[in-house]
């Protein structure tokens, strides 16, 4: 095994078992086969391992080129889709009463850490979240992974699971690609 393959960076199947379903959802099986086969992927994705994140950037960059829809723009899509499954499997950690503000307060220390609780392996990406007034929320995104589209994705997913869609406008700030992103967090009250 070479040193680059020891370090190769690797996330939780739930993200890649999402990406599955958020495919044969959108189109079907068979577009979701093909993919895989034209990056040469020839496992099934299984929740409880951790497979190779450039494996997920090398799927969404070929849907891309397939569907013509920008890989940014998929990457959002496909977090605002996996906001119910994955609240599913991480519901015990979920307090009843939270709606979208809440569960972003918490989404750190509760719900990523609940991640890395349950699987050491993990390391979700670092979320700074701080209230700006009473209508405000900014949350500070840090990852090598660069994966702010999701991570868009995932608070509009948040916010139409609690059907606040409506009344909660996310906007991006920093350059999609960064390492450091800004998003801005805004409650109609
Ligand atoms: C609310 C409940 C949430 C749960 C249960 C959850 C769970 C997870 C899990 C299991 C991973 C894979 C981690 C790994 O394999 O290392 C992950 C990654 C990720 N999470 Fe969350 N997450 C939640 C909320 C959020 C929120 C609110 C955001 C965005 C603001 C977010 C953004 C991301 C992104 C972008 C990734 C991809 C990896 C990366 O960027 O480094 N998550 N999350």
């Amino acid at each position: 095994m070479t040193s680059n393959q020891r370090t190769e960076d690797k996330m939780h199947g739930s993200i890649f078992v999402l990406l599955k379903r958020y495919v044969e959802s959108t189109y079907d099986y068979s577009t979701w086969r093909r993919l895989l086969e034209k990056v040469g992927v020839n496992h099934t994705y299984q929740m409880q391992e951790m497979y190779p994140t450039d494996e997920l950037f090398a799927i969404v960059h070929q849907a891309s080129e397939d569907t013509g829809i920008p890989a940014y723009d998929l990457m959002e899509r496909y977090g605002e889709f996996l906001v119910p499954d994955l609240l599913l499997v991480y519901k015990k950690y979920i307090k009843a009463e939270w709606r979208t503000y809440e569960m972003l307060l918490n989404t750190e220390e509760a719900m990523h850490g609940a991640v890395k609780k349950e699987d050491g392996r993990t390391t979700p990406p670092k979320l700074l979240v701080t209230k700006q007034g009473e209508n405000r929320l900014i949350i500070d995104y840090h990852s090598k992974r660069r994966m702010a589209g999701v991570a868009v994705g995932i608070v509009r997913g948040i916010a139409k699971y609690y059907g606040e869609a409506e009344k909660v406008t996310v906007t991006r700030l920093t350059d999609s690609m960064a390492e450091r992103v800004q998003i801005l967090v805004d409650f109609e009250r």
